[in-house]
């Protein structure tokens, strides 16, 4: 990277728009790149940069907007400013959802050494983050965080008892299983050093929420967290992307880093699908057995049905939302699941049989079995059903 001082001629070469001082222009670098997250946030756009505008006066800054192809318009607001104010940059993403990946793609196209991540409804204090940087440039920190539980505990306003009670949960749950200790690793608030995320961006999970809390799981160890805590504000327009579905992803992730990313967070909510299929299957095929002249094997076969079904849903639902198939497609894709499952199920009994043939114990020959026909059903069924 360039740190030098810019040669005076590089200013006639450029077009500088009316909202950039001479000594910002003069500087080829900016400070700090902010990077926000955007899917339908159209109304938020010029508020937000008027905000960071304020917020951050005698600072180069620049503003990437990372925007999964919003319908709303959110695009179009941000090139509106963008034109006149370089300082302004957008990502646009087709075909691909999710905060995460949005943010690390921002992050790593960012122009600065130092990186801020801010949500794009104004519910984050902008006003934290001259703060925030000095403590970073200082040498005080390599990351720090916007907490919204502070000691004196204010930092609350914006959020509901149910939300707050399950960020408490998932908080101490976090902390406790990855050994970080923060008092928000879920914030989407933060800053941070660039270098650090070009280090630990292989082993981010780009598909959910919780972008902080797997980068404390990822970074190495040593680096200096500190915490700012800001009231949390209420959304200014629009409406929250975050549902019920975060949990799971919350879950996927913690397992995932607990397993030292061997396993994908996607696996774990296949896995999870799975086995409450398993149930869904016992259920059914008690059912079936209990209607007069079945037989065992056609009451097995009507619960493979409707366990498979209820396993295509979920996941088209939960595991593969975010390549989520509706109408037509999702006939097609349950049909294909139908016989990606149907090999796993014979993969699962060709290999049970295997390992018994090796190691009489019923129980691992099963494990094993079952292990075979989940890994390959995920994978098939990944790139075949729900293929990008
Ligand atoms: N590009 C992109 N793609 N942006 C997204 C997506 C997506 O799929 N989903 C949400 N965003 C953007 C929103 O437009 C917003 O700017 C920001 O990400 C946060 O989304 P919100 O929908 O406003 O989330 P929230 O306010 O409910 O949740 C906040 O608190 C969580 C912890 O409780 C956020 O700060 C989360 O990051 C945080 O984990
Ligand atoms: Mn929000």
């Amino acid at each position: 990277m360039v740190t030098s001082k810019p040669a005076a001629a590089t200013l006639s070469t450029h077009t500088i728009g009316p909202a950039v001082s001479l000594a910002q222009a003069a500087s080829p670098r900016p400070r700090l790149t902010i990077v926000i997250p955007t899917y339908c946030e159209a109304g938020n756009i010029a508020p937000m940069i008027a905000a960071l505008d304020r917020a951050l006066t005698s600072i180069h800054w620049e503003v990437i907007f990372v925007d999964d192809d919003s319908p709303d318009g959110t695009m179009g607001a941000i090139r509106a400013i963008g034109v006149n104010d370089p300082r302004v940059r957008a990502m646009r993403r087709v075909g691909r959802r999710g905060l995460a990946g949005a943010v690390i793609e921002g992050m790593l196209a960012s122009g600065a050494d130092i990186v801020a991540v801010v949500d794009a409804d104004l519910q984050h204090d902008e006003k934290l983050l001259p703060r925030m940087l000095s403590d970073i440039e200082g040498g005080k920190a390599d990351l720090v965080i916007g907490t919204r539980y502070s000691q004196s505990g204010e930092a609350r306003e914006g959020f509901s008892t149910a939300r707050r009670i399950s960020s408490e949960l998932a908080t101490g749950l976090s902390n406790l299983l990855l050994r970080t200790n923060v008092s928000d690793p879920m914030s989407g608030f933060f800053m941070i050093r660039r270098s650090l995320i070009d280090t630990i961006a292989p082993n981010l999970s780009p598909g959910g929420f919780k972008l902080l809390l797997d980068i404390l799981a990822s970074a190495p160890s040593g680096i200096r967290i500190q915490e700012i805590p800001y009231v949390f504000r209420p959304r200014r327009a629009g409406k929250s992307k975050l549902d019920g579905l975060v949990i799971a992803d919350f879950l996927g992730l913690l397992l995932a880093k607990v397993s030292g990313n061997l396993v994908p967070p996607r696996f774990v909510l296949f896995a999870l699908v799975g086995t409450l299929g398993l149930a869904v299957h016992l259920v059914a095929l008690r059912a079936a057995m209990d209607i007069s002249g079945t037989t065992f094997n056609a009451a097995q076969i009507f619960a493979s049905v409707v366990a498979m079904t209820f396993n295509f849903f979920l996941n088209n639902a939960l595991t593969f939302r975010d390549r989520r198939l509706s109408g037509i497609e999702a006939l097609k894709g349950l049909l294909t699941f139908y016989v990606v499952c149907s090999i796993g199920a014979v993969a699962n009994i060709g290999v049970a049989d295997l390992v018994y043939s090796h190691d009489a114990t019923w129980w691992r020959a099963g494990i094993a079995g079952a292990l075979m026909a989940a890994v390959f059903n995920y994978a098939v069924s990944s790139a075949l059903t729900w293929r990008r």
